[in-house]
């Protein structure tokens, strides 16, 4: 009986269904995993057109994806497509759907504000047993949480562009988090075939923290005058090991989003040295030079 008794007590705390709110770059990579690890996802955003434009990333994704994996096989490739899509549901009314689900995940505008109110209206319609959690690369989690009344089943979920090939996922507790909620993230994480690591509600949790003040550190060196962006990027690729330099890396992550961060973090910690803002990066932002996806950031791109 006992033994019954635990295993029941561990598959309530399972996570099977999941709302991913928000279709973007983010929370389409992550229905895009969790579909073809056999979870069911409902993905939400603002309005059936935008769903569309999921949906239909989702279909390329998985199409790339069937072409290497069954190069030879393309009817079990098609097959592999059709049963992953299967998994995938689409609403523009969250509260109508998430009745019965175990996760409501998070990835729409970086806005303190409007992550709130969405978590705070959700909270009434979600079951008990649900948890909530936030893909935010820069806003405390804490904060979020407090805009419902369940801060014990509330925690950060954090993953890497492009989600599908990023083995790590940041898996962030608050002091409020309990453990069974943690432990449930930690699990599903794996199930995504991902490598969790547990990181505290601090700026930037362990990644960020650690590669944002070495951009910014990138800049200024480069503003001071001590090196090229191009002689940094190939010190920092050969030298280090590094895929890219911080100046390519700046640009793909794109510079409005790097500023974003850093001036959110200056804000909360002004004497900190590390999250000082850079006069050369604000001025680009302030061009609409923001890196690759609008054709020019530090370097010019085709
Ligand atoms: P995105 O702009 O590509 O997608 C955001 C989506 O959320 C849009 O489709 C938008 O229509 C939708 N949305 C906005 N408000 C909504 C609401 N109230 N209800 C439903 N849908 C709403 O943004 P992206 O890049 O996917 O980022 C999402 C989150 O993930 C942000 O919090 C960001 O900090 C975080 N993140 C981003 C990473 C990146 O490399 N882009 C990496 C890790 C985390």
């Amino acid at each position: 009986i006992i033994r019954s008794l635990s295993s029941s007590a561990v598959r309530s705390g399972v996570i099977k269904h999941v709302t991913i709110i928000g279709g973007g770059l983010m929370g389409a990579g992550i229905a895009q995993v969790a579909a073809s690890t056999g979870h069911s996802v409902v993905l939400v955003d603002q309005s059936e057109d935008i769903l569309k434009k999921s949906t239909k990333g989702i279909e390329d994704s998985l199409k790339r994806i069937a072409k290497k994996k069954f190069a030879d096989k393309p009817e079990a490739g098609a097959e592999f497509i059709q049963k992953v899509l299967k998994n995938v549901t689409t609403s523009s009314d969250a509260a109508s759907v998430i009745h019965s689900t175990d996760l409501v995940l998070e990835a729409i505008v970086e806005n303190l504000k409007i992550k709130q109110d969405l978590f705070s209206g959700l909270d009434k319609f979600a079951p008990d047993h649900t948890i909530f959690a936030s893909n935010t690369s820069s806003l405390p989690i804490t904060d979020i949480a407090n805009s419902t009344s369940r801060q014990d089943r509330f925690g950060g979920l954090h993953f890497f562009n492009p989600v599908p090939l990023m083995k790590l996922v940041e898996v962030i507790r608050t002091p409020m988090t309990n453990q069974k909620t943690f432990d449930a993230l930690l699990e599903f994480s794996k199930a995504l075939g991902k490598h969790p690591v547990s990181c505290k509600d601090t700026p930037g949790f362990i990644v960020n923290r650690l590669l944002v003040p070495y951009m910014m550190e990138a800049i200024r060196l480069h503003e001071k005058g001590h090196g090229s962006k191009e002689d940094i990027d190939v010190a920092m690729k050969l030298g280090a090991g590094y895929p890219m330099g911080p100046f390519e890396l700046l640009d793909y992550v794109g510079l409005d989003t790097s500023k974003f961060i850093i001036d959110g973090w200056h804000e909360r910690d002004p004497d900190n040295p590390l999250f000082a803002p850079s006069p050369m990066l604000n001025q680009l932002v302030e061009q609409g030079k923001l890196g690759k996806k609008t054709g020019e950031g530090f370097y010019k791109y085709k």
